[in-house]
């Protein structure tokens, strides 16, 4: 695999690998290993084109946090007029404290609890994604304790096939877990009609992460289309148009990035018929190229027949590789030159703990410095505990400054809720 892959942000010079102005041996000695590293630059440009592309139809942007919830990257794009998508009371906490308002996120997921609901509607939320018939009665339950009226979208499972890596991350065909069936979505808008605390007006669909072609956009879209005419006609009129997030990124040589005037192309004449706003809510097309995971080569090994990386990061790092069989380029910080062929694994004990199998790469010694690309999206966030490895720092880097915005934890982090003389109740 080639340089082709990376973007500016992550390049070499003179042999040796920056992240915008700051090489990445200095981040790696400063704030230890394993580190993410993300770059503010790739963050704006990335907001910056696909604002653009969108230009010609009214839109809203709701970055998508469960691929990265630092706040330092909720401020980055904040500041560039993002909203925010959460699904989680968690997710919403962390989207406040970031300083976005309640009308700016959207708040979405299959499992929201009553206390999330009402958190939701206590911070004013723009929309609510509803995602069954069970949680539409609860959210009018619990709008009418508080005294309001739910700003409600139906999240519609709009039984599209896609075409992406892995079946785990596609979520809008028949039989997912995700969304109301779309053939059932109508006589769910008439009930909804029925009841003072929510007010039907946007409708939503995610169908799938990471989507090899932009198909799935549009005929999503359309069923989307079809349904809000109708729900119009039975006096819902559907103001927000949601098509989810799942623009891919580039993570090895034959994937492609998005052509986002060609996916401006499909959606925005529709979502113009439909007179409503557009919501998108990427997560991954901005995170993931943003950030790298840099992590040291503990020991080599041949075992088996095979040659070993042993590195101080795995799958407490970054799960990817080991969950979706999921590809990141690794390269050495400062390549000797001399390749191999390989498995990069981490010290977690799990077979399943590995970076890249059976790969050619950088050949590296103990002590080098490995650079795991394109880990900004679904890195941190997927991150465990697990053999009690404390969870790993993260770094900013704005042009030739850097930050640690997130510290690693301690060994106390591990135990700080643990309760060292319980309080046993007797019932
Ligand atoms: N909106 C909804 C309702 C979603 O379920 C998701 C992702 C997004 C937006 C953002 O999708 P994105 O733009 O990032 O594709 N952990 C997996 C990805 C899971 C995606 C889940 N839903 C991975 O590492 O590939």
């Amino acid at each position: 695999m080639g340089q082709s892959v990376l973007t500016t942000a992550f390049a070499r010079r003179d042999g040796v690998l920056y992240c915008e102005d700051v090489p990445a041996e200095t981040i790696a000695r400063q704030a230890g290993t394993p580190t993410f590293v993300y770059s503010a630059a790739v963050l704006r440009d990335r907001y910056r084109r696909l604002a653009a592309a969108l230009a010609g139809v009214k839109h809203r942007v709701h970055y998508s946090l469960k691929a990265n919830a630092n706040r330092a990257i909720l401020s980055v794009l904040r500041e560039l007029g993002s909203g925010a998508d959460v699904v989680s009371g968690g997710e919403l906490h962390r989207a406040l404290r970031a300083g976005f308002h309640g009308h700016d996120i959207i708040f979405g997921g299959v499992g929201k609890t009553g206390q999330e609901l009402r958190e939701a509607l206590k911070a004013g939320v723009k929309l609510i994604n509803v995602e069954s018939e069970a949680e539409l009665y609860l959210l009018e339950a619990i709008a009418r304790e508080l005294g309001v009226v739910a700003p409600v979208g139906f999240r519609i499972n709009p039984d599209v096939t896609v075409e992406n890596p892995h079946a785990y991350i596609a979520t809008g065909s028949r039989g997912h877990k995700f969304g109301i069936p779309h053939d059932e979505a109508l006589d769910l808008a008439k009930k909804a009609r029925a009841l003072e605390h929510v007010e039907l007006i946007g409708l939503d669909m995610h169908v799938g992460s990471q989507l090899a072609t932009l198909e799935p956009y549009r005929a999503g879209l359309e069923r989307l289309r079809e349904l809000a005419e109708r729900m119009v006609g039975a006096g819902a009129p559907i103001r927000y148009v949601d098509i989810g997030g799942g623009l891919p990124v580039r993570y090895d040589e034959g994937d492609v990035e998005p052509d986002l005037d060609a996916f401006a192309r499909i959606i925005s004449p529709v979502v113009k018929r439909m007179n409503a706003e557009l919501i998108v809510e990427p997560g991954r097309f901005f995170a993931a190229a943003s950030g790298v995971l840099l992590a040291r080569v503990l020991y080599r090994k041949r075992s088996g027949g095979k040659d070993y990386v042993i590195a101080d990061a795995g799958m407490t790092e970054l799960l990817r590789p080991s969950h979706y069989d999921a590809y990141h380029l690794i390269e050495s910080a400062k390549p000797s030159g001399e390749r191999a062929v390989v498995d990069v694994v981490g010290p977690v004990c799990e077979s399943g703990d590995f970076l890249a199998q059976d790969r050619e790469m950088d050949d590296m010694e103990p002590g080098d410095l490995l650079v795991i690309h394109t880990a900004g999206a679904y890195g941190y966030v997927m991150s465990s505990n697990y053999n009690a490895r404390p969870k790993a720092a993260e770094v900013m880097v704005d042009g030739a400054r850097f930050a640690v915005v997130t510290a690693r934890e301690s060994y106390d982090d591990l135990t700080r809720l643990e309760q060292a003389h319980p309080d046993w109740r007797d019932v």
